[in-house]
């Protein structure tokens, strides 16, 4: 937890943006996994504990922007609680640790938000993503669930986005030390990389570091040697002779600081020449981005940079025709990488992406996901001091999209299907860190990099 004042100004901020109403920030309860007593390991909603610092579930923050009062709402532990969790805190004194001194059980908030309705008070309140809060916000204001969003408060979205997305000093340590739990878990894969184990030990062990080192994963880990599915959770293959792996894994800070980094390298420990013709490409691509960032960009600038290093290479390997640009704007690169470049990192792995995108325009989101790889496109993000974003560009040969992009006749005279049917066994490769724009442009964060050079990751994995 940082300091009570970090909460406070940060509060008072909020509440200044926002101008009047009363704004809710619920933080998250227990969720059950199988039975009522056996809950998931506790994650905190990123934007209550941005705002009230609590890592402790089933509290809700309020603060009414017209009176400047501020209060939590939460039930103390009776002692049939104590029995099984110890002795706890009481909300009172879990407040004033973060300059809160109204304090209120939760059965009170009702009445409090009804009154507020009654008076004609605007409720502002995010888009709710856990069923539970859904519950809750539905039963305080008399609106089913499924149309909650329809009534979500589009400026404490864009205020709190606008504020998360700044990182602190504070928060750029916290940052550091989320970067230095990623780089053990990298580095431990790469030393358990070898022919006949399984991807599973590998992400369990990594898993293992994030939970001994912080409060755990930033999201499940990706251990695959099928680097081509993006985001593959199946981590059931044994490692062989021959493959690349690709480890795509992050881990939380204890103060609730995300990392997320992706390296790819080969099983046995060395490239063959056409993967490492492929891996020089995304590393270009990834280099690239890192040195070109800096304040005031466009998001899709970068993503645009990207997409040309990474299709100037294909021209020279002889997978696409005619000029890289050419096929940039032909929309080829969305067959290679049909992913964004990166999104914003911070208390969550996508930063405020709960939020919805930075236009906050989900009527086309919906249009763009039917458009292959472009469904958060992140068109309205621009990269201010303080912004962390990932860079993580790939390239990937995916048989189906492949074959239905030949077969709709998509990038005929650009895209060299003959040469791409030897690339079908493939895989993918995705190289990814973290960027904090600064005041002039931008640096990697962390105090050392990741091995990412063909020749680093040859000495690590093929030691
Ligand atoms: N870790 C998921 C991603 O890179 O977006
Ligand atoms: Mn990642
Ligand atoms: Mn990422």
């Amino acid at each position: 937890m940082f300091p009570a004042k970090t909460y406070v100004a940060r509060r008072r901020e909020l509440r200044t943006k926002i101008g009047n109403g009363i704004i809710l920030l619920p933080g998250n309860p227990l969720s059950p996994n199988n039975y009522p007593n056996n809950a998931y390991y506790f994650r905190q909603d990123s934007s209550f504990r941005y705002y009230f610092g609590l890592n402790v579930p089933s509290i809700v923050g309020l603060i009414d922007a017209d009176s400047g009062e501020e209060a939590l709402y939460g039930d103390d532990f009776t002692v049939e609680d104590i029995i099984w969790t110890g002795p706890q805190p009481t909300l009172r004194e879990m407040g004033a640790e973060v300059g809160i001194t109204a304090t209120f059980p939760l059965a009170g908030l009702a009445d409090r938000v009804r009154k507020a309705v009654a008076l004609g008070r605007k409720v502002h309140y995010l888009p709710p993503y856990r069923g539970e809060t859904k519950l809750l916000l539905s039963d305080l204001l008399g609106i089913k669930p499924a149309a909650l969003h329809d009534y979500k408060s589009v400026d404490q979205m864009f205020a709190v986005a606008e504020m998360r997305e700044k990182k602190s000093a504070e928060e750029i340590e916290a940052l550091e030390r989320a970067f230095r739990i990623g780089y053990d878990m990298h580095t431990l894969a790469m030393k358990m990389c070898r022919p006949g184990i399984i991807e599973r030990e590998i992400a369990g062990a990594i898993e293992g570091v994030a939970k001994s080192c912080g409060q755990g994963v930033s999201f499940p880990s990706i251990v695959s040697q099928h680097g081509e599915t993006l985001h593959n959770l199946n981590a059931e293959g044994v490692l062989e002779e021959g493959r690349l792996l690709l480890c795509d894994a992050g881990g939380e800070s204890l103060e609730g600081y995300c990392s997320d980094h992706t390296r790819t390298y080969p099983v046995s420990g060395r490239f063959t020449q056409k993967q490492k013709e492929i891996y020089e490409i995304v590393l270009a691509a990834h280099d690239h981005v890192a040195r070109i960032v800096k304040p005031h960009m466009m998001y899709t600038e970068v993503h645009n940079a990207a997409y040309m290093v990474l299709a100037e290479g294909l021209v020279a390997l002889g997978l696409l025709k005619g000029s890289p640009a050419d096929a940039v704007a032909a929309g080829a690169m969305t067959m290679f990488m049909p992913h964004g470049l990166g999104h914003g990192l911070g208390m969550d792995v996508h930063d405020c992406e709960a939020m919805g995108e930075r236009s906050f325009d989900f009527a086309t989101i919906a249009e763009r996901a039917a458009q292959s790889g472009t469904c958060i496109y992140r068109a309205a993000w621009r990269l201010e001091p303080g912004t962390v974003l990932t860079d993580e560009p790939g390239l990937y040969f995916i048989p189906a999209l492949i074959d239905k992009c030949r077969a709709e006749g998509l990038y005929t005279g650009i895209v060299n299907y003959d040469a791409l049917d030897t690339y079908r066994d493939f895989g993918g490769i995705r190289i990814e860190d973290d960027i904090l724009v600064t005041e002039t442009g931008s640096r990697i964060l962390g105090d050392r990099r990741i091995p990412a050079t063909v020749g680093e990751l040859e000495a690590v994995v093929g030691r």
